[in-house]
């Protein structure tokens, strides 16, 4: 039996009314703020995740899907939707029409250890905002995470956690600084650590191993060495966040995995997930589309992970909505006209499951009644003579004969009609 690669997995019909619910939440939600939807290609030219997400970082040394087509370009499948947008804002000349709101759902892919709330394949909904540099869009941005968590259910096992990663005028001086402390305690750092110090240090603040927490305890942290500009962005950013009564809470050893940053990082994290504990990330990344080749615009942005959120929703819980009608036809020509009859029915919005495989009435009204369809429509020889079917509402038990033509007026009056996301609702 071939079964699917490891960390990948099928989203099975049972979980997917939960899917579309997130889905239909997040149009409709970023929406409010003015974002439209933007679909970008799965793959991209390696080179645009090397230069946009970082050389050194470990989703591009360790972790992309990299492979050489036939015509022999290095190509990687996108470990992140970032990188992706801001090369679509580029190419488009998007700097015309600022500001750019976009945002995206949709696979992305990185060769990690497999576990709880982590996989190789996963899901993202995220969203890139263009133009603005003021500290109000991120407040604006930050409001509209939370906003969208709240909504789908999840408010209360949440923290929002802020930091600065200041910008290219106060990091490397702070950078120097870290670099200093660190070889004064290197022996104490993981093996890891020891490799990344000099290269991508900021990362030894947010090493998971105890050895390296306790050694970088007393680390300087760059909200202590910002420079006026962003210690003043920064300011505005939390009295912001206060004005909107959304409680934060400051991290200084957050640093992201992806090089792009400046200034704003945040994570939304839960307790409900383990180790893999963040459900949405992001942050300011204003020299990006410059570093690009676009024309210099700042930006600022996020992305959720959808199986994390599924997670934290419970998903075994979540049922598809049932069908309004479930179609009995005994005999072959009651087939056919039942095979019509749904046809009819389901054009005018009504959800319709039609026996498949015969049976007798018996086994087909069981059936009707685990679909949990709320009438069944019952169509035997006698009935097609007589031009009529038989009606069941299946709570009640009640039956009655009602004529065939007048089958979809009485249906659509009392059904209502399906919509994408009421099975999770
Ligand atoms: P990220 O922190 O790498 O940021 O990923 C964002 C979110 O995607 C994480 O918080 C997590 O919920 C989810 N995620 C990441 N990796 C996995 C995985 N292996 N399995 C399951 N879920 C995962 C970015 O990707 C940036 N592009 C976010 C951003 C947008 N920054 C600015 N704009």
């Amino acid at each position: 039996m071939i079964q699917t690669v490891r960390g990948v997995h099928d989203i099975l019909p049972d979980a997917i009314p939960l899917w579309q619910f997130l889905e239909a939440r997040a149009l409709a939600i970023f929406g409010q703020y003015g974002f439209e939807e933007i679909r970008t290609p799965l793959f991209e030219k390696t080179e645009l995740f090397a230069r946009a997400v970082g050389a050194t970082t470990d989703i591009v040394e360790k972790e992309m899907y990299t492979f050489s087509d036939r015509g022999g370009d290095s190509l990687s499948l996108r470990p992140e939707g970032t990188a992706s947008v801001v090369r679509a804002f580029v190419q488009q000349s998007m700097h015309r029409q600022l500001p750019w709101k976009v945002w995206y759902r949709g696979p992305m892919f990185r060769y990690e250890r497999p576990q709880k709330g982590r996989q190789r394949q996963f899901h993202q909904i995220g969203c890139e905002l263009f133009g603005p540099e003021d500290p109000l869009a991120d407040a604006e941005l930050l409001a509209m995470v939370m906003r969208y968590l709240t909504d789908i259910g999840l408010q209360t096992s949440l923290v929002l956690e802020i930091n600065s990663l200041g910008c290219p005028d106060c990091r490397p001086p702070y950078r120097d600084l870290l670099i200093a402390f660190l070889r004064q305690t290197a022996s104490h750092l993981c093996d890891d650590c020891q490799n990344r110090m000099e290269r991508n240090p900021l990362r030894v603040l947010d090493c998971k191993q105890e050895r390296c927490r306790a050694a970088i305890a007393t680390a300087p942290v760059m909200i202590d060495h910002l420079c006026p500009g962003c210690t003043h962005h920064f300011s505005r950013l939390k009295g912001h966040l206060e004005d909107l009564e959304r409680p934060f809470r400051i991290n200084p050893h957050m640093v992201r995995g992806l090089d792009y940053y400046n200034r704003t990082a945040f994570e939304v994290t839960s307790v409900g997930l383990g180790a893999q504990n963040a459900v949405a990330a992001g942050g300011r990344y204003d020299g990006l589309v410059a570093q690009m080749g676009g024309t210099p615009t700042p930006a600022i942005g996020f992305a959720m992970g959808m199986e994390r959120l599924a997670l934290l929703l419970d998903q075994g819980k979540n049922r598809p909505a049932p069908p309004d009608v479930y179609l009995a036809p005994l005999g072959e020509q009651a087939e056919q006209a039942g095979l019509k009859l749904a046809e009819t029915l389901r054009a005018q919005g009504l959800a319709v499951t039609l026996n498949l495989g015969g049976g007798s009435l018996k086994s087909q009204m069981k059936r009707a009644g685990r679909s949990q369809a709320r009438f069944a429509l019952m169509i035997g020889e006698a009935e097609l003579e007589k031009n009529v079917v038989i009606l069941k509402e299946m709570a009640l038990g009640q039956q009655q004969e009602i004529r065939h033509s007048e089958v979809p007026g009485f249906l659509v009056n009392t059904c209502r009609t399906i919509s994408v996301g009421d099975g999770h609702r």
